[in-house]
């Protein structure tokens, strides 16, 4: 039998039944908030919109505020999407999201958060509520460095060996070893506490230190009667590298709350904040901003540029009142890492020089992840650059091998010549590779480098570099070598030979 049904009600029927699988194969769309997040990134909500087929959006977090769905791809109800968190290192992980009944779900990656995570359909209110705040940045000026730097600045920090397990109490330890040790004569002079000290702000949003730092007014007190200077660590963005409370829209009040604490250097670290701050303009900004509020707060603090050698930092450093600015990414207590940032990373001679110096990180001497010989390359290279030297290992138990990689004087004296030139390779061979750098007294310095796996014979011959020697002097041996045309030098595997060439007067 024949059932009929009046044409206008197939295609009534037939227009409903195609709207409902529309309704069904498309995306979620609106504005939902996460009923949980891991704490990096800290997901708030997520708004998503259509027009005429064209989906957009934005996630928003408490790292990152709110960062748009990038390359969205619609596969019937799925929607997928990248996120930039404006780090070129990491990966952008494919991020899905699904109808889940009346909620969504947003499945995917960001650096290392893996989630899975149910949002509901926000009220207005409640999104409204969520809306990630934003502060002008200034105008371009040039700000005068409070602590410019002679010489490239030495001292110790606690991030390579300590990361955040630091405390008062073990900062005060560190303060009287560098003292008993001879380091702070050697000219360590800094005490820099890096990430991990933070707290939560109070209720006139002035930042306090957590449990591990009952007093730091205190702490500088305490570091300044050893005859050293204290150092800090914050970040533009709203969280620390290492997730703590960062200086967003507390700027200047943080820069006061340094200076009334006594701090004498602060590592300002882009962390979080290289999500929205991703163009060579809005990173100079914030780098001026604190330098900014450093000059206004007053005091004299040595001001770290830490945004890891992007947009050519070296040529706009000193112009925001910088005194040192990384120059590449975290170095490692690993030889392979060590060596690819000092001899193949570090930045461009032009920039460094007195009142500014080109930072490749902190030293890993004594952490003992490296050999006694490569070690000693790292020292090397880090003099002949005019790096800044930051200790970072626990130099309470360090062995005297260490003590004396450290504190070499002649070895210190080429890192801290007044020229503050940086050395360059001025010859490479396979793996071989020898760099000159000339000192104030009219002298070079002259590293002989072994990158190989064996130990080496490398020939030097002055007249190839450019040298006329009246006297050559054995840096780390303290000896004085004869005055020959050259040598036949044997260099350790991953080793050094580091000499200083007095020229023979014309
Ligand atoms: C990194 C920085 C390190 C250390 C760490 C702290 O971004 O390069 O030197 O400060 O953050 O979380």
């Amino acid at each position: 039998m024949k059932t009929w049904l009046p044409r206008l009600l197939v295609s009534a029927l037939m227009a409903s039944t195609a709207m409902a699988s529309a309704a069904v194969a498309a995306p979620p769309t609106g504005a939902w908030v996460f009923d949980e997040t891991p704490d990096m990134p800290g997901f708030t909500r997520i708004i998503v919109s259509e027009q005429n087929g064209q989906y957009s959006g934005t996630v928003t977090s408490h790292w990152y505020g709110d960062l748009p769905l990038k390359d969205i791809y619609i596969d019937g109800d799925k929607l997928s999407f990248h996120l930039f968190n404006g780090n070129m290192r990491v990966p952008e992980y494919p991020i899905t999201l699904t109808k889940d009944g009346d909620r969504i779900r947003m499945k995917g990656q960001v650096w290392d958060a893996i989630f899975d995570l149910p949002a509901h359909s926000g009220s207005d209110s409640e999104v409204k509520a969520l809306d990630f705040p934003t502060f002008p940045l200034p105008a371009p000026r040039t700000v005068k460095a409070m602590v410019p730097g002679a010489t490239p600045p030495m001292g110790w920090s606690s991030w390579n060996k300590f990361a955040t397990d630091i405390d008062d109490k073990t900062v005060r330890q560190i303060a009287d070893s560098l003292v008993s040790s001879g380091l702070r004569d050697a000219g360590y002079v800094y005490v820099n506490i890096d990430d991990g000290w933070q707290g939560q702000r109070d209720q006139d949003g002035v930042l306090q230190p957590n449990a591990k730092f009952p007093d730091m007014k205190a702490l500088a007190d305490y570091v300044h009667s050893r005859g050293l200077k204290l150092g800090i660590y914050t970040s533009p963005g709203p969280k620390s590298c290492a997730g703590y409370e960062g200086s967003y829209g507390h700027v200047e009040q943080d820069a006061k709350t340094y200076a009334d604490w006594g701090i004498d250097y602060l590592k300002y670290d882009l962390c979080s904040g290289e999500a929205f701050y991703h163009t060579p303009e809005t990173v100079r900004a914030v780098y001026q901003q604190m330098g900014e509020a450093i000059v206004a707060a007053g005091r004299p603090i040595m001001y770290s540029l830490c945004e890891y050698g992007r947009f050519d930092v070296g040529s706009w450093g000193r112009d925001v009142g910088g005194s040192l600015w990384r120059t590449t990414g975290d170095i490692e207590d690993k030889y392979a890492t060590m060596a690819t940032i000092g001899f193949d990373k570090n930045g461009v001679p032009n920039h460094t020089g007195p009142g500014g110096w080109n930072d490749p990180d902190m030293l890993e001497v004594g952490n003992g992840g490296m050999s006694f010989d490569e070690y000693k390359t790292h020292m090397s290279l880090w003099s002949l650059m005019a790096a800044p030297l930051m200790l970072g290992n626990d130099v309470r138990t360090m062995t005297p091998e260490t003590l004396s990689l450290l504190t070499n004087r002649e070895v210190l004296a080429i890192d801290q010549d007044k020229a503050g030139a940086q050395g360059l390779p001025a010859k490479k061979d396979g793996t071989t590779e020898i760099w000159t750098k000339k000192l104030a007294d009219g002298s070079t310095a002259v590293g002989v480098f072994n990158r190989g796996e064996a130990d080496a014979n490398v020939a030097v011959t002055w007249s190839e570099l450019g040298l006329k020697p009246a006297k050559i002097r054995d840096v780390w041996n303290h000896a004085d070598l004869k005055a020959d045309k050259g040598y036949a030098l044997v260099v350790p595997k991953h080793g050094v030979v580091l000499l200083k060439v007095v020229p023979a007067k014309s």
